[in-house]
């Protein structure tokens, strides 16, 4: 288990203690998010997402079971992998530029830092913002410096958190074409939550369906579709109609109105 930019997660169990009870938040989670793969992850609200990527990044605290990463367990924060939320956590008082260059590797000399900022903020399509502050940016922009901040280390894998959850129709339409050109670009692998399934469906090589309270795998559902994806294609309804089912929702009835 140390092929480089493999991830495995093994019989992993996170129980919280709340008012002197312990609860099982996740059980028996086993999953392998192979070097360079894009993995979605959707399930109900409450049913563990956050706390499984908090868990991967090593902010999540004590677990049992094993995440093990480039054949290392993971015991805390690491530069070789990264986060992002819904909201993008800029510092208010710091500009695009700053933002994305805080938490650079501190190893990392000066001239070299400033070419690695302006390198992301190529990456991201932020030329010309370089010097404006989080509240001059929409909200699309604001999650692209986002973006960009938790790369600038080269992590081996980015754990994208409802990264587009907060975003108008048509801005998250045009982010998942972007977030599709940044994974490709830079060849990490990538762990996203969604509510969307299209979104979810649109962006994976593989799609993890959570089952709620305590938290295990349903499903895991490979998305073997060329890209770019149409999402209009028989295949793609499909593999949404599967998912969907997979919720246990009245699929049926979904597509009946929905065409
Ligand atoms: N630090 C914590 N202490 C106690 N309970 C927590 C903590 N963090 C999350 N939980 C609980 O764990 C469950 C899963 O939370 P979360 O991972 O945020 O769900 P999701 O992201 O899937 O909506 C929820 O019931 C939540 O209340
Ligand atoms: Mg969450």
């Amino acid at each position: 288990m140390t092929e480089a930019g493999k991830l495995y997660i093994r019989g992993l169990n996170k129980k919280f203690n709340v008012d002197a009870k312990e609860i099982s938040v996740l059980e028996a989670i086993n999953l392998t998010v192979e070097r360079g793969e894009f993995v979605s992850i959707i399930g109900t609200s409450g049913c563990g997402k956050t706390t499984l990527l908090k868990l991967i990044v090593g902010l999540g605290g004590s677990y049992e079971g094993d995440i093990i990463l480039n054949g290392k367990r993971v015991d805390g924060p690491g530069l070789d992998r990264g986060i992002v939320f819904q909201d993008h956590r800029l510092l208010p008082w710091l500009t695009v530029s700053e933002n994305i260059g805080f938490g650079l590797d501190a190893k990392i000399k000066k001239a070299e830092r400033q070419e690695i900022i302006r390198k992301h903020i190529q990456l991201i399509g932020l030329r010309g913002f370089e010097k404006a502050y989080p509240y001059q940016l929409s909200g699309g922009m604001a999650q692209r410096a986002a973006i960009a901040r938790s790369l600038v280390n080269r992590p081996a894998i980015l754990m994208l958190d409802e990264p587009l959850g907060a975003l108008d129709a048509l801005t998250r339409m045009y982010m998942q074409r972007e977030l599709e050109k940044i994974w490709k670009e830079e060849r990490i692998a990538m762990i996203m939550v969604t509510h969307d399934v299209e979104e979810a469906i649109y962006l994976a090589d593989k799609v993890v369906v959570m089952s709620s309270r305590p938290g295990k795998i349903n499903k895991v559902i490979p998305i073997p579709l060329a890209r770019p994806r149409d999402r209009d294609s028989y295949e793609f309804i499909r593999i949404k109609d599967e998912i969907l089912k997979e919720f246990h929702l009245e699929a049926e009835k979904y597509f009946s109105y929905s065409i």
